[in-house]
């Protein structure tokens, strides 16, 4: 016998999460739905029910082998113990934050956090009695001077949402788990390029709307943890909000990650060359790219992460007006104008006025515009981005 956990990331995708005979054979487990579980007697329906908890079809809450071969994807890519799959990227978010924080409690969350994060903290976590600080994203080791005796949760997402800031996740974990307080990380970017349980986080949240499902068909999350305590914690929340995602969305996800791994490197490639590309164009300001050498963060990409994914930022010139760059992603025939990522389609969105900023840090003195490059071929994203950036240099308000 091999030693599985050894095996390469594609090999894993394939084998992993396979019920084999319990479907009978399908390579894939086909959708199961149902809500309802009839018993014989009333005495196993009980027994049953103590049993709650474990992979059992007990009721429809619980899952069934749809969502169980995709926890464990989920659970090998990141590396973790358990897996939650929940309805939603942002229910992957506030589910653990839910889990893991408690009224009087304090919570630090990065300044670069994806939107709706920050908007659950301010609004829900805050009427519930929990304080939150947000911290400069680059704080690092610097974070112990916010924490506090009830800081529980320190919250982290690298790189950051819209503006690609890196963090030092093992010097801010380092620091947490010195105060007793769980690392939480929305690990949606780095996906299986950056192992958040080797480098000191807790709870791994994925968006796995983005590449996991990869075509932009299916909303929902995952949240995995990789100890029996945390996921106690997490399952009776995830439990208790009756958090569950319809198996066919599990179904297409699962589907979706049998070729994530061909998806992700052939996005990444593109990703890396038509931003290497934009680097060197005059309108250019720089490109938020982790992965470009010089780009902000790099070395610490280059240390924690084996790989990126094709979501980034351009920052234009200052003479660039953000009307004009409106007018940039208007002319672009191949890019869509929309949120998400992740999805085999490219995307480009205006990004200025979308980003919140209360605690320092980076300042931008350009407009920003967002790029997902998604499988089309790079030579027509470049034409099209290159017809784009004329129609931005002639721009006259
Ligand atoms: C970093 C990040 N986390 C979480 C989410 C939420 O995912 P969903 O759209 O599936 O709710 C998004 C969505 O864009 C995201 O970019």
């Amino acid at each position: 016998m091999t030693d599985g956990s050894k095996r390469g990331f594609r090999t894993r995708l394939s084998h992993t999460g396979r019920a084999g005979k319990r479907v009978q054979g399908f390579v894939n487990p086909p959708v199961l739905r149902g809500s309802t579980v009839l018993y014989p007697t009333v005495a196993e329906r009980r027994e049953m029910a103590a049993r709650r908890g474990e992979r059992l079809l007990t009721y429809g809450l619980g899952g069934s082998e749809t969502h169980w071969a995709l926890e464990d994807v989920i659970a090998e890519v990141e590396g973790g113990t358990h897996c939650a799959i929940v309805c939603s990227g942002l229910a992957a978010v506030t589910t653990p934050l839910l889990a893991f924080l408690k009224s009087g409690d304090h919570c630090l969350m990065p300044d670069s956090v994806y939107g709706p994060a920050r908007s659950f903290a301010n609004g829900v976590l805050k009427r519930f009695g929990v304080e939150t600080t947000f911290y400069d994203p680059s704080i690092d080791a610097g974070i112990t001077e916010l924490m506090r005796p009830n800081t529980t949760v320190v919250y982290t997402e690298s790189p950051g949402s819209h503006t690609f800031e890196m963090q030092d996740i093992p010097a801010i974990a380092r620091v947490a788990h010195e105060h007793g307080a769980k690392v939480l990380m929305d690990n949606t970017w780095g996906i299986h390029h950056f192992q958040p349980f080797r480098h000191g986080v807790d709870v791994s949240i994925q968006a796995a709307t983005k590449y996991p499902a990869g075509h932009s068909d299916v909303l929902i999350g995952s949240v995995t943890v990789n100890s029996d305590e945390d996921w106690r914690t997490l399952q009776s929340t995830t439990r208790g909000l009756g958090q569950y995602a319809s198996p066919d969305d599990c179904w297409l996800t699962l589907r979706g990650m049998r070729t994530m791994g061909v998806r992700l490197a052939q996005q990444m490639d593109s990703g890396i060359e038509i931003a290497h590309w934009l680097s060197k164009r005059p309108e250019v300001k720089q490109v938020l790219h982790p992965a470009l050498p010089g780009a902000p963060g790099h070395a610490i990409w280059k240390r924690d992460f084996s790989g990126a994914c094709s979501l980034f930022g351009v920052e234009f010139k200052p003479e660039h007006s953000v009307e004009s760059t409106h007018a940039f992603v208007e002319a672009l025939e191949l890019f869509g104008i929309g949120a998400s990522w992740g999805g085999f389609e490219s995307l480009a969105l205006p990004t200025t006025g979308f980003v919140t900023r209360t605690a320092g840090g980076t300042k931008f003195e350009g407009p920003l515009v967002r790029l997902h490059i998604g499988l089309e071929d790079v030579a027509d994203l470049i034409a099209d981005l290159e017809h784009g950036l004329k129609v931005m240099r002639e721009f006259r308000q």
